[in-house]
């Protein structure tokens, strides 16, 4: 008897638009999550060529691409998906836990405000956007533990109407869900199971007809860190584990060096801010 490859669902490319900023101003200042150290030096030219790939990549794969101006003084403003979440054409603008990082929040919400999200307001529980607040076809779901507070869920529920699947995050490594967990289209995600609690885990599984596990080899490169448009896959290169078992699922894994910004805590996707009309 012959074994036949699984069956896979076609994997469909859906055009996007995102909201990114260039890391002009990028360095590693201070330490709010085990990744940054102030001692190790930080190249910004390599940063700024890194993510200036990211941006190309995006193009490239048929997506769009707006930009928001750096501000002096703020390194992590590079990190355009803490910036907020936008679902539906409506903006929530992020409220951030450390006060390192906390006139991001008015830069972003001018920046809304000025670009088509009239309605855009402040957040008034601590979320770090689309570091925690991850879409998920109909659903959201929202990490807490180390960053956005668990009680952001439910006015993440009330701004876009939306059912909410709350995720604790256990491991400070993984200190925001989108450094765990990638959701690649409806009914598939990648996870790295260990930063999540039993109920988590269950959770995911309820949700998810399809999950790919990722490696501590993938989570230790930031390969969670990743945005899938429903087919491609960008995702850091170092981790190879993970872009073996996209590719055998059917996705097509587009590779990308993010190691400058890896000294922050940071990969392509929290780069990125998903703009959803
Ligand atoms: N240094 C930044 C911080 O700790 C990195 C943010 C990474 N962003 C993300 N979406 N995971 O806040």
């Amino acid at each position: 008897m012959t074994l036949m490859p699984v069956a896979t669902r076609p994997r469909t490319a859906l055009a996007r638009t995102y909201l990114m900023c260039p890391p002009e101003y990028f360095a590693v200042t201070y330490a709010i999550n085990p990744w940054m150290n102030p001692a190790e030096p930080v190249d910004r030219d390599r940063a700024l060529a890194q993510w200036q790939d990211l941006r190309d990549t995006f193009v490239r794969l048929g997506h769009t691409v707006h930009t928001i101006t750096p501000e002096p003084g703020l390194p992590d403003m590079v990190f355009a998906a803490n910036g907020g979440t936008v679902i539906g054409g409506r903006a929530l603008g992020a409220r951030f836990r450390y006060p390192e990082r906390q006139q991001e929040a008015d830069a972003y919400l001018r920046w809304f405000q000025q670009n088509g999200f009239a309605g855009a307001a402040l957040s008034s529980q601590v979320h770090e956007g689309e570091g925690d607040i991850v879409f998920a076809g109909g659903t959201v779901l929202a990490g807490h533990g180390f960053r956005s507070d668990e009680a952001a869920a439910a006015e993440v529920t009330s701004a876009f109407g939306l059912p909410v699947i709350s995720l604790r995050l256990t491991d400070p490594r993984f200190y925001h869900l989108d450094t765990a967990l990638a959701v690649l289209d409806d009914g598939t995600a990648a996870y790295y199971p260990a930063a999540f609690d039993a109920a988590g885990r269950a959770a995911l599984a309820a949700r998810f007809p399809e999950l790919i596990e990722a490696s501590d080899a993938d989570a230790a490169v930031l390969g969670l860190n990743a945005v899938s448009d429903g087919r491609h896959v960008v995702l850091p290169a170092q981790a190879a584990g993970l872009t073996a078992k996209l590719a055998a699922a059917g996705f097509e894994p587009v590779p990308v060096d993010m190691s400058e910004l890896r000294k922050a805590g940071g990969g392509p996707k929290c780069c990125t801010l998903e703009l959803r009309a």
